[in-house]
C-alpha cells in the first residue's frame, strides 16, 4: 500500500556523534540554520534529528517535560523554528522505560524517560503536540525490562501509524532485529554505535553486506549516523559516505555543522553519491567479489534492465591497490559499449568496448562509478530482487 513516508533513505543531522546528551536549544538551532546556510539543504538534507538528552522528568501526572535549563521555551517551539526553516524534525525515545544516557551517559536525566507505560501520552505529545516527524525508539530500557522486541516495536509502530501515519519511525536496536522489523519500520539499526574508525565503519559495512534482501522502497537498513568530518582521513571518510550510499543506508550527518570544513562539505554534498543513496529502486549494494583486501560492490539503478549500474571498488588495505573491474561482473555487456563516471573525480569516459578496466584504489579508499551501458538479456539483479 501507498505510504505517505518517503520511499528513499532519510537524510538530515543526528545529535548523538558530536554532542552527545549535551544539547540545548541553541546548539539545534544553530545546526538547523548551518543545514540551510552550508547548502546542505540543497543538497537533498532535510531532517534535524534531536537524540537522547531533552528530557526533564515528568510532572505529577506523568506528563514528560523536556529540560527546563536546556530547552527552556520546550519542545514545540523548537519544532516551529526547524520547520520555519522548511526542515523536519525529529525526536527519540526507548521501548522500556529509561533511554539509554540514563544508564551510562549523564546521571541528571534521570530514569523513567521511556515510553514504557508512557506510550499513547508520549508518542501523542511528542509526534502531535509537538510536532515531530520522526522517532528514533532505543532498547536500552526495554533490554533491561527483559521486553520482547517484536511485539514491543510493533504495537509502538502501530501507534504511531495511527497518531501520524507520516510520521518515520526508526528501529535501534544493535543488531538486525529480524525479519518482521520490515512490515513494521521505515529503518532499523544493525549494528551497535558507530564511531570514528575505519575498522568501525568497515565492521557496519560487513554487518550490512548480507542484509541487502531486507532493503526496499520505504524500508531499509540503517548503518547509523554519519562520522565524516569527525576524525578519520579524507580517504576514509570519502569511504564511509560512499557505501553508506550504496548500501542505502540513512544519510544523517554527526559532525557539528556550524564548524565543517570544506573537505567535509564537498563529501557529504557530492549530489552524484546522494543520488546512487537516492536512486527510486532502492536497491541495496551487494558484495560481487572478496577478493580479502579488496572488493567489488554493485548495485542497479532505476530498474535491473535500465544498462546503469553504480559500483564501488573498495580497498581496505593500508597501501593503494590495482584493481581490474570486468563489467561482465556488474552486468554490463562491454560489447555494446559503455561509458563510465568516476562519482568522485566528476570525470566522464569516453564509449568503450574493453570487457575489463583497471583502477589504482587509494589506502582505505574507494572508487565510485555509474556505468551506462546495456545489461545481457538476463543479469544478476534481475533474478534475486534487492527489498519485496
Ligand atoms: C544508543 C544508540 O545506539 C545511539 O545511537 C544513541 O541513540 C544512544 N543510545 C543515546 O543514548
Amino acid at each position: 500500500p501507498e505510504t505517505p513516508r518517503p520511499r528513499t533513505p532519510i537524510m538530515g543531522w543526528s545529535s548523538w556523534n558530536n554532542f552527545r546528551a549535551n544539547i540545548s536549544e541553541e546548539i539545534i538551532k544553530a545546526q538547523a540554520d548551518a543545514m540551510v546556510a552550508t547548502g546542505m539543504h540543497e543538497a537533498g538534507y532535510t531532517h534535524i534529528n534531536i537524540d537522547d538528552g531533552f528530557f526533564g522528568g515528568r510532572d505529577e501526572n506523568g506528563l514528560l517535560l523536556s529540560h527546563p535549563g536546556r530547552f527552556p521555551n520546550g519542545m514545540k517551539a523548537l519544532s516551529d523554528y526547524i520547520h520555519s526553516k522548511g526542515l523536519k524534525a525529529g525526536i527519540y525515545s526507548d521501548a522500556g522505560i529509561n533511554t539509554c544516557a540514563s544508564y551510562w551517559d549523564n546521571d541528571t536525566i534521570g530514569s523513567g524517560m521511556g515510553l514504557y507505560g508512557h506510550e499513547w501520552s508520549d508518542l501523542n505529545l511528542m509526534l502531535k503536540e509537538w510536532n515531530y516527524d520522526f522517532i528514533k525508539i532505543d532498547w536500552c530500557g526495554g533490554d533491561w525490562m527483559g521486553l520482547d522486541e517484536e511485539t514491543r516495536y510493533t504495537l509502538l509502530g502501530n501507534m504511531i501509524r495511527n497518531i501520524r501515519p507520516d510520521v518515520v519511525y526508526n528501529i535501534c536496536r544493535w543488531e538486525f532485529p529480524g525479519k518482521w522489523a520490515i512490515q513494521v519500520a521505515d529503518s532499523w539499526r544493525i549494528s551497535g554505535d558507530i564511531s570514528n574508525t575505519f575498522e568501525s565503519v568497515m565492521h557496519i559495512v560487513d554487518l550490512n553486506a548480507d542484509l541487502w534482501r531486507c532493503s526496499g522502497p520505504g524500508h531499509v537498513n540503517d548503518m547509523d549516523m554519519l562520522q565524516v568530518g569527525r576524525g578519520m582521513t579524507y580517504e576514509e571518510d570519502k569511504t564511509h559516505f560512499s557505501m553508506w550510499c550504496m548500501l542505502n543506508s540513512p544519510l544523517l550527518a554527526g559532525n557539528d555543522l556550524t564548524k565543517m570544513s570544506d573537505e567535509t562539505l564537498s563529501i557529504l554534498t557530492n549530489k552524484e553519491l546522494i543520488a546512487i543513496n537516492q536512486d527510486p529502486l532502492v536497491y541495496q549494494a551487494r558484495r560481487l567479489e572478496d577478493l580479502g583486501d579488496l572488493e567489488l560492490w554493485a548495485r542497479p539503478l532505476t530498474s535491473t534492465m535500465s544498462g546503469k549500474v553504480a559500483v564501488a571498488l573498495l580497498n581496505r588495505s593500508d597501501q593503494p591497490q590495482i584493481m581490474e573491474l570486468d563489467l561482465r561482473k556488474v552486468a554490463i555487456d562491454s560489447s555494446e559499449g559503455y561509458v563510465i563516471r568516476d562519482c568522485w573525480k566528476h570525470e566522464t569516459s569516453s564509449k568503450s568496448t574493453q570487457p575489463t578496466k583497471t583502477y589504482e584504489i587509494p589506502a582505505h579508499g574507494v572508487v565510485v562509478l555509474k556505468i551506462t551501458g546495456t545489461n545481457p538479456p538476463f543479469n544478476i539483479f534481475q533474478f534475486e530482487k534487492g527489498g519485496k
